[in-house]
């Protein structure tokens, strides 16, 4: 959940409901760069432009609803995370945000690594030519045949979720005459202030192996004995969209200490430290993100200072972002089909997609802010809430937004900052077709995942 869940600003309490918003923008034609992709401005029209084209003909070349991602911007993103942490250091983009073969290669193109979660996943990434051993595999319920295949690839690291998979993964791979390379992912009992479903350091959840009544400990002590795996670190993801960096702290202090206790009791420094990913993005302008050049020293930091007072070298360290990556390098654009006010409330605009598409409003109350980009305009401002074609109540895309009141069927309206888990987290509620993902660049644009057709559908159905 964004930080700005809670009205901030004056509102004009005699004519607006409650609600989840500021007062109205000064200005609706104004796209805050804050929350949109880098290339993203209008045009002397007023007609939003991205990578040189503008909404309009995305919309006439690629239907709606449609993601369109921004690729200088999240080659931009990459790069300054890669650049931020250095050599030292390596960067895991985590793939559950948003995978696709395009996708795999701009990063390997840009030097990072990826993180894994699921066999689909690590399928993508091979098949678009991500290097195994730059590959990270993740997972609290890994399957047989999901490890074996990670092993048989090559990946650099599979992440432990478990005390079974511990002894699960030595098997298989000694069964392969290999020797797997291991973190532990433990649960450090920091509490991330973030949404309770997208939080996953404190003890009470299905992540990890708790810190708490020395169960890490005797997980280390399990993994060292078996000649399958190679224990490389420890990993720790505290949550997602996170703004304050305490927690972090928090966190490395803890991994610190039991590398320490590990060195004490079995005379080994393990090598390397992952602390996850979860930097948040503005969603809405009132969320004031971190760069990574901000958070690299943050990072780096802490674990140095942390070592130093433990006596130890320090680790190798690795971050997994996937949100501050792709999360703002993207926007879903959709038609208005149809203007339902209802008076003293707010107006319904309704759009081609819905909680297929972004399933986040529903599922975390989470927050956006949306545009009219097929033109601008002087109208007064309309307290909206955009919502799709499902059959469902809860079927909300934004909450509460302004858009001009002058808003009509058939205007383009587009959603920012739902580059990551948007698209993959969509579903075929209703029959609705996944929307193509559509990557435009120096004037051109690309489907790199195309729109789900009927016949898609159907081919699975089987009866
Ligand atoms: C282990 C792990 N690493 C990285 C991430 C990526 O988080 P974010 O996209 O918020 O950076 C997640 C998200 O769930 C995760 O579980």
């Amino acid at each position: 959940m964004s930080r700005s869940a809670h009205p901030a600003g004056p509102r004009h309490a005699d004519v607006l409901p409650e609600g989840h918003y500021s007062a109205p923008p000064a200005d609706l034609n104004t796209l805050d760069p804050k929350v949109w992709a880098q290339t993203v401005t209008r045009d002397e029209d007023g007609v939003l432009t991205v990578g040189g084209i503008t909404a309009t003909q995305l919309a006439e070349q690629h239907g709606t609803p449609a993601y369109v991602v921004d690729e200088a911007d999240f080659r931009a993103r990459a790069r300054a995370w890669r650049s931020a942490f250095g050599t030292d250091a390596d960067v895991f983009y985590a793939g559950k945000a948003f995978l696709s073969r395009a996708v795999v290669r701009w990063l390997h193109e840009e030097g990072l690594n990826l993180d894994v979660c699921s066999g689909g996943e690590l399928a993508t990434a091979l098949s678009a030519g991500m290097p195994a051993d730059r590959i990270a595999f993740h997972g609290n319920n890994k399957s047989t045949e999901e490890i074996t295949r990670a092993i048989e690839s090559g990946v650099g690291r599979i992440v432990l979720d478990s005390f079974q998979e511990i002894v699960r993964v030595a098997h298989i791979a000694q069964s392969l005459g290999k020797r797997q390379r291991v973190q532990i992912r433990i649960t450090v009992g920091v509490e991330a202030h973030t949404h309770e479903f997208i939080a996953t350091a404190h003890e009470d959840q299905k992540f990890g192996i708790p810190l708490a009544g020395g169960q890490a400990a005797e997980a280390v002590r399990r993994a060292l004995k078996l000649d399958g795996i190679e224990l490389i670190g420890i990993h720790s993801h505290i949550g997602s969209q996170i703004f304050d960096m305490s927690g972090f702290e928090v966190a490395a202090h803890r991994v610190v200490g039991l590398l320490k206790d590990v060195r004490d009791e079995h005379g080994v420094e393990l090598p390397e430290i992952d602390l996850g990913g979860g930097l948040g993005i503005a969603y809405t302008s009132d969320d004031d993100p971190r760069e990574p050049h901000e958070i690299a020293k943050a990072l780096t930091e802490i674990v140095t200072r942390e070592c130093e007072a433990a006596k130890l070298r320090t680790p190798r360290i690795s971050v997994e972002p996937g949100r501050a990556i792709v999360g703002p390098t993207a926007f879903t654009l959709y038609e208005v089909g149809t203007i339902k006010p209802l008076d003293g409330l707010r107006t319904y605009v309704s759009v081609d997609g819905g909680m297929s598409d972004n399933i986040r409003t529903a599922l975390y109350d989470a927050e956006y802010t949306v545009a009219l980009v097929s033109r601008t305009s002087d109208a007064a401002p309309m307290l909206a809430r955009v919502v799709g074609k499902h059959c469902e109540s809860g079927d909300i895309v934004v909450k509460d937004a302004f858009l001009p009141a002058d808003l009509a069927p058939g205007d383009l309206i587009a959603v920012p900052a739902t580059g990551a888990y948007c698209r993959s987290m969509a579903s075929n509620y209703n029959h609705v077709l996944r929307p193509p993902v559509v990557a435009v660049h120096d004037g051109e644009s690309r489907v790199i995942v195309r729109r789900e057709t009927e016949e898609d559908l159907l081919r699975l159905d089987v009866g």
